[in-house]
């Protein structure tokens, strides 16, 4: 499908899903080197727009590791509203654990820093962020995202997992708002 309508938005196609699939495995095989020593790394998906993704990626890692979700969200429309919730879902313990935050996009930056710090806490042995996409011009905080699959401007975009007011996380493709 080249357009989509949500809600009272319509979007345009902008990264095809063979890009996103072929971004995602450039992503994994750097982890895949990063991590071949580590001693069972904990991948951490933020739900629920890292869905896709961590399906995507994990299919790629080659070394003993675990998965698990978490949620938190910032998000209300199509801007950030600058407030972070809390993060809930830790089921285990993550103390002496090597932790990889799976994330569907960074914007501001404000949810990485607030899940940094509550990994931190947590005393996780080592933190690293791996994120979809990136937005370079969006980001306002110093904290390091690790691992980056693709850069894009400062659009707001929807599908494989990232919504539009909860609409339009199932496409396999990536669109931007259609102005
Ligand atoms: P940040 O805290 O400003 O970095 O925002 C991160 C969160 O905002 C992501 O996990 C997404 O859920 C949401 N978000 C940021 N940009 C977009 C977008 O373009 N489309 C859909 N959701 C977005
Ligand atoms: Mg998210």
């Amino acid at each position: 499908m080249e357009k989509i309508t949500l809600h009272d938005k319509s979007f345009r196609i902008c990264i095809p899903n063979e890009q996103i699939e072929e971004s995602i495995r450039k992503v994994a095989e750097q982890i895949n080197a990063d991590y071949k020593d580590v001693e069972c790394p904990l991948f951490l998906a933020v739900l629920n727009g890292s869905f896709m993704f961590a399906a995507s990626l994990l299919k790629h890692i080659n070394f003993e590791c675990e998965i698990s979700f978490v949620r938190l969200s910032s998000y209300c429309g199509t801007s950030s509203t600058g407030e972070v919730k809390q993060i809930l879902g830790f089921n285990k313990s993550l103390e002496g654990r090597s932790v990889i935050v799976v994330e569907d996009i960074v914007d501001s930056g404000e949810t990485m820093v607030e899940m940094n710090k509550t990994l931190l806490s947590a005393n996780v042995k080592d933190a690293r962020i791996c994120t979809l996409l990136f937005k370079p011009d969006a980001y306002k905080k110093d904290l390091k995202i690790d691992y980056v699959a693709m850069n894009i401007p400062n659009d707001f975009i929807v599908g494989f997992g990232l919504d539009y007011d909860e609409l339009g996380r199932q496409y396999k493709d990536i669109y931007v708002l259609d102005e």
